[in-house]
């Protein structure tokens, strides 16, 4: 194995987060209120099979195990299962997840579990299906659900749901979420809203800090989990009359950072070593043979002396990050 990837403040990366495409089908409000908008020239094409395969046996030799793949929506990629497939065969790789607005759920989750994905997250930003459909812009809540249970059906053991806390709108749904996870085992992860850099009013509006829900989480006997090396910066509550388990993302808390132990790649083959305030570093050029490997790695160790101990949200900075549609959350 070549040197793993480390950075001067001794954070480990063993986690990359791969974008496969930009597009999504969804509005959410705070990512893309407008839908995706495909942009006025002609762009180059998202990461084929042979180049995902080679960033992904790069970042496995250096000591990477797990790879999420996010989008845009990543299922909407026609040869998602192939890329499924080369990340799981990839020596190293223990851990496959996806990120998905669950869409397709139903229908595909059974091929993306035999193509080699171990682990699934989906957005469920409300039980409620008309407040699903004002946050998402999908009337879409029916068939995400259905497509949780499908994999629960045939062996996944645990899904993880995201929920983006929104003030005067969801926030007020962690009863309905507390007795949907009783009996199912769920991690349901809320997180902080964002600012990113195409947001206005949004997040002055709807933000809200998970403090709030951490409070009263504690105060109903909810137990915070210890933390093991590996795990990065969700805080993960427990309850002995529950299956499912809670966790927080407070991006706006000090020492947040601390635990970062990802990287990420866009679509486009950029490494960005942050999700806000980085510009990306191209890496594609040198994705196109096999033999280019090592100079690959070097030029991401080069890059990963460079990267900041935080990314400095609480001081306003929102970066170069248009929306998180654009590197995959
Ligand atoms: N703030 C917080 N979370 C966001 N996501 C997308 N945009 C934001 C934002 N501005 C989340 C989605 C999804 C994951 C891909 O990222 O809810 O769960
Ligand atoms: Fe699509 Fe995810 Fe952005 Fe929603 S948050 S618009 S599902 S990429």
């Amino acid at each position: 194995m070549a040197q793993q990837f480390e950075d001067k403040f001794n954070r480990k990366f063993y986690y990359l987060r791969l974008s496969v495409t930009d597009v999504c089908n969804f509005k959410c409000t705070y990512c893309l209120p407008d839908g995706y908008q495909p942009p006025g020239h002609k762009r180059p094409a998202f990461l084929t099979l042979p180049e995902i395969k080679r960033v992904v046996t790069a970042f496995a030799d250096c000591g990477t195990s797990k790879v999420r793949i996010t989008g845009g929506e990543p299922s909407l990629r026609k040869d998602f299962p192939q890329i499924i497939e080369t990340v799981a065969n990839t020596r190293g790789i223990t851990k496959v997840a996806t990120t998905t607005n669950g869409y397709r759920m139903t229908k595909q989750v059974d091929t993306w579990r035999q193509a080699g994905l171990t682990n699934i997250n989906v957005s469920v930003d409300s039980l409620d299906p008309r407040m699903f459909h004002q946050i998402t812009g999908e009337n879409k809540f029916t068939e995400v659900m259905s497509g949780i249970d499908r994999a629960f059906e045939i062996g996944y053991e645990q899904v993880k749901v995201n929920v983006v806390l929104m003030k005067d709108l969801n926030a007020k749904e962690l009863p309905a979420f507390l007795n949907w996870i009783k009996d199912r085992p769920i991690q349901l992860r809320f997180i902080e809203l964002m600012q990113t850099g195409e947001m206005d009013e949004l997040f002055n509006k709807h933000h809200v800090s998970g403090t709030d829900i951490r409070n009263q989480l504690i105060a109903n006997g909810w137990i915070l989990k210890a933390r093991s090396q590996n795990d990065g910066p969700a805080q993960v509550f427990v309850h002995a009359d529950y299956k499912g388990e809670i966790g927080l993302i407070m991006p706006y808390e000090k020492n947040f950072c601390e635990s970062c132990n990802r990287l990420r790649v866009s679509a486009m083959g950029k490494l960005h070593l942050c999700l806000f305030g980085d510009h990306g570093v191209e890496l594609r050029d040198l994705l196109q043979e096999d033999a280019q490997e090592s100079a690959l790695i070097e030029r991401i160790q080069a890059q990963l002396q460079t990267k900041s101990v935080s990314h400095f949200l609480h001081d306003g900075n929102s970066g170069m990050t248009p929306h998180l549609a654009s590197i995959g959350g």
